[in-house]
C-alpha cells in the first residue's frame, strides 16, 4: 500500500491526486484530525506527530510514505528518511520544481500556514534553483479551519482570500504555489482572486506525478505494492463534517475509520 498522512483531510487532496495518475495501487491515509492544525505547532512537535504516523502506516502494511502535509514536509523529512527504510515522499520539491519551469521572470508566491511560511523552506528550496529569485511568501492560517469546515465556496472564505492574496497581487507573480494540501479546494477561488495569468501550483499534482514516474523507475517497488483500487481511510478524530468534506473531495461517499 501507499500510506500517506495529512494533519487532517486536507492531505485527501494528495489522495485524488494519486488515484487519478495511479488508480488500481492500494492506498491506506491517516488524517490526525485530533490533533489539526500542525501549522501552528512547534518544530518538535510536528516531528513527534509525523513519527507516529509513519509507525501507524507502516504497521498497517505500508511500503512507501507519503507527507501530504507541507508543514510536517517543512521541518520532518530529514528525520524520517533518517530513521526509516522505506521511500519518504514530501509535497514541497515537486511543487518548487514545477514553480521555477513555469515562472519566466521568477516572481514565484508561496501561501502556507505559519509553520511552513516560517521555516522558509520554500524560499531556499527556489532559490537553490534560481538564486535571483523573488520569493514573496504570505500565512494564511484562516484557510485550514475554513476547508475542514467545508466553506468553500463561501462570501467570508472569498474576502478572506483576497484579503491574504493582495500583497502577491500586487508583486505581480507569475507563478503562486499553494503551499499546503488544504488549499487546491480553494484553488477556484485563488484562481479568481490572484489573477488568471498567474500560474497557480498544486502541490498535491506534483507529488502525484511525482509517485507515478518513481514507480515507473523502480519496477521493484511497484510490485511490492497491492493494486486492487482500495483506499483505506483513518482518522484520528471523527465528525459528521469531517466524513462530508472527505466525501467532497474525493468525489464519492467515503466512510472514515476513527483509530
Ligand atoms: N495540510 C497541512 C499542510 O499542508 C495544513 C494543516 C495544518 O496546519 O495542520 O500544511
Amino acid at each position: 500500500m501507499i500510506g500517506i498522512f495529512d494533519s487532517g483531510i486536507g492531505g485527501l487532496t494528495t489522495v485524488r491526486a494519486l488515484m487519478d495518475v495511479l488508480p488500481g495501487h492500494d492506498l491506506i491515509y491517516f488524517g490526525d484530525t485530533a490533533r489539526t492544525p500542525y501549522g501552528s505547532k512547534s518544530r518538535e512537535t510536528v516531528i513527534r506527530y509525523a513519527i507516529e504516523n509513519t509507525e501507524f502506516l507502516l504497521e498497517h502494511g505500508a511500503k512507501v510514505i507519503v507527507m501530504a502535509c507541507n508543514t510536517a514536509s517543512s521541518v520532518a523529512t530529514e528525520v524520517l528518511m533518517e530513521k526509516y527504510h522505506v521511500p519518504v515522499f514530501e509535497v514541497i520539491t515537486p511543487a518548487v520544481e514545477r514553480a521555477v519551469n513555469q515562472s519566466p521572470r521568477a516572481q514565484i508566491g508561496v501561501i502556507g500556514t505559519r509553520g511552513t511560511i516560517n521555516s522558509g523552506i520554500y524560499e531556499r528550496l527556489i532559490k537553490e534553483k534560481i538564486p535571483t529569485a523573488n520569493v514573496f511568501s504570505s500565512p494564511c492560517p484562516l484557510l485550514v479551519p475554513l476547508v475542514e469546515e467545508g466553506w468553500f465556496d463561501r462570501p467570508e472564505t472569498r474576502m478572506i482570500v483576497k484579503k491574504y492574496l493582495h500583497p502577491l497581487k500586487i508583486r505581480q507573480v507569475d507563478s503562486l504555489i499553494l503551499g499546503c494540501t488544504h488549499y487546491p479546494l480553494l484553488k477556484d477561488i485563488i484562481q479568481k482572486k490572484i489573477g488568471k495569468n498567474v500560474k497557480v501550483i498544486d502541490s498535491s499534482v506534483a507529488v502525484a506525478e511525482k509517485i507515478s514516474r518513481f514507480f515507473a523507475d523502480h519496477p521493484d517497488m511497484d510490485q511490492l505494492i497491492e493494486k486492487n483500487g482500495k483506499a483505506d481511510l483513518f482518522v484520528s478524530d471523527i465528525t459528521e463534517q469531517f466524513e462530508k468534506t472527505a466525501s467532497t473531495i474525493l468525489k464519492k461517499k467515503v466512510f472514515l475509520n476513527r483509530v
